[in-house]
């Protein structure tokens, strides 16, 4: 058969061409696993004494806000099913699975001496259930869900909350630290301070552009480097885990190869992926956001930078505050120079001064922000452990959207193929990537989007009180790709 009739009748049968499709086998002890977090499935909002957080207190405040006017208050309902949720884990054959603690259903009011017993029970009961099948957890302290009393008194911008989330860490690893091995404190810290206080695009909702994103991140890293200094000194020698932070960042790929361009490129990647991690490996902020904001700053007639500064006690004490690293990985952008961006409103993108835009013969997925770009995982893998020494690393999220009218969901069958045949390449490459967590198990509450985009491998009705949870045709894929650690028909040893 010719090639001119084979390409529509592999099309036709759905067929795709796999030839670039690494066919090297994933190490042995590489994990495979898939994410959720605690907001976006659990559900039981105010049930069994969990106290209101901030997602509570938004969603029901601004319905609207939400694409489809929904909330977490049932969600996937985990927090009855999680032996359910354990059970498809079980099936799929993950060798791990992140998931996050909600602080207020331990600590209803974010204080740690005010807990709340069925809180710890349902976390304990979730990770022995793990452990009982074999399966590893990942557990993160802080997947956006504040608690509101702490909201109230200024979230991430009140000083205090430093010590609230120290305290809050070493409740969890005093009571779950003996299941645990593996601790991030913050996901996705950006998207905390940037939508939750720059854009006020996401719960608190604060808008407060080039001031108050940068003094919530300069919180979040004190109490990060807090729980990693309680970690160390008061539980690594008995429990014997690792901590770390996970940071999300696109790959941000030069629009050309101009020198202009590259330079932008390294811009945009040091305020987006450095602003956490230069200070997590460093100590400190990278040198281009400290000369930028602090010469915007003096521009515009502060007589401080925006950008708050540690102290020498401070960056020593931040530096190194790292087992490991936690990378989400979705999507890449492309990034030209620009000319400078006028003085007037402060803004962190007007401080990063560049143009960030997107291809359009990139695929697109269900989510406007989510484009596939496979071979971005790779750049960023390498990216990542060239500027940071080469550390271990977990990919902690990655994933694609549909909307939810087909079981059949080829895009991600295709996305998880292609994306893990990349991190394949990365692992050849010399990068320390160790694991690969789906985002996600199911689908479930997509915060602004609501239930509107679908992330889950599992298909979740949301209309039925059940919540009954129905397999794509990915399930399949994923399943096939843990029990032979390949991607194609057959794979050769490396
Ligand atoms: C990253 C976030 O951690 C997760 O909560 C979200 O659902 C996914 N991205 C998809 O947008």
């Amino acid at each position: 058969m010719s090639s001119k009739t084979l390409l529509p009748l592999m099309l036709i049968l759905g067929i795709c061409f796999a030839d670039d499709v690494s066919n090297k086998l994933f190490p042995d002890d590489f994990m495979f696993g898939t994410a959720t977090a605690a907001y976006q499935v659990e559900g039981a909002w105010n049930e069994d004494g969990k106290g209101e957080n901030i997602w509570d207190n938004y969603t029901h405040a601004h319905p609207d806000l939400v694409a489809d006017h929904t909330n977490g208050d049932v969600a996937c309902d985990s927090y009855h099913k999680y032996k359910e949720d354990v059970a498809l884990l079980k099936d799929l054959g993950v060798q791990h699975y992140r998931l996050s603690i909600s602080w207020s259903r331990v600590a209803p009011t974010g204080q740690a001496s005010l807990v709340n017993q069925p809180g710890l029970t349902y976390y304990r009961n979730l990770l022995q259930e793990l452990r009982d099948n074999n399966i590893e957890p990942m557990v993160t302290l802080y997947h956006w869900d504040l608690p509101q009393a702490l909201q109230d008194q200024g979230g991430w911008l009140n000083d205090s909350i430093v010590d609230r989330f120290g305290d809050y860490a070493r409740l969890a690893f005093d009571i779950f630290g003996d299941n645990v091995q593996y601790w991030f404190t913050f996901n996705e810290p950006k998207q905390t301070c940037l939508l939750g206080y720059e854009y006020g695009a996401m719960a608190p909702g604060i808008k407060e552009p080039g001031i108050s994103s940068y003094k919530c991140v300069h919180n979040v890293l004190r109490a990060h480097a807090k729980a990693w200094h309680i970690y160390d000194e008061e539980f690594r020698a008995t429990q014997n885990g690792k901590l770390g932070i996970v940071i999300d960042s696109n790959w941000f790929e030069p629009g050309s190869d101009s020198e202009e361009d590259q330079t932008a490129a390294e811009t945009k990647r040091q305020f987006v992926f450095g602003w956490f991690a230069n200070a997590i490996f460093n100590g400190d902020y990278p040198e281009v956001m400290k000369t930028r904001i602090a010469e915007r700053s003096a521009k515009e007639g502060f007589s401080a930078s925006r950008l708050p500064e540690f102290t020498d006690e401070e960056i020593a004490y931040i530096k190194g505050t790292h087992d490991f690293l936690g990378v989400n990985f979705y999507t890449s952008s492309l990034v030209n120079a620009t000319s400078e961006p006028a003085i007037d409103t402060p803004s962190w993108d007007k401080d990063g001064g560049v143009l960030e835009y997107v291809s359009p013969d990139w695929p697109s997925s269900a989510s406007s922000w989510l484009k596939v770009t496979p071979w971005g995982i790779r750049k960023q893998l390498n990216w990542v452990s060239q500027t940071y020494g080469s550390p271990d690393i977990v990919i902690t999220e990655n994933g694609v959207s549909e909307d939810g009218s087909s079981l059949n969901d080829t895009i991600r069958v295709d996305y998880y193929r292609d994306y893990l045949s990349n991190l394949r390449d990365a692992i050849d490459d010399g990068v320390k990537v160790f694991g690969y967590t789906a985002w996600s198990l199911m689908d479930n509450f997509e915060w602004m989007q609501g239930y509107s985009e679908k992330f889950g491998l599992y298909s979740v009705d949301f209309t039925d009180p059940d919540r009954p949870r129905t397999p794509k045709a990915s399930v399949e894929y994923f399943k096939k790709i843990i029990s032979t650690r390949c991607l194609v028909d057959t794979c050769v040893e490396s």
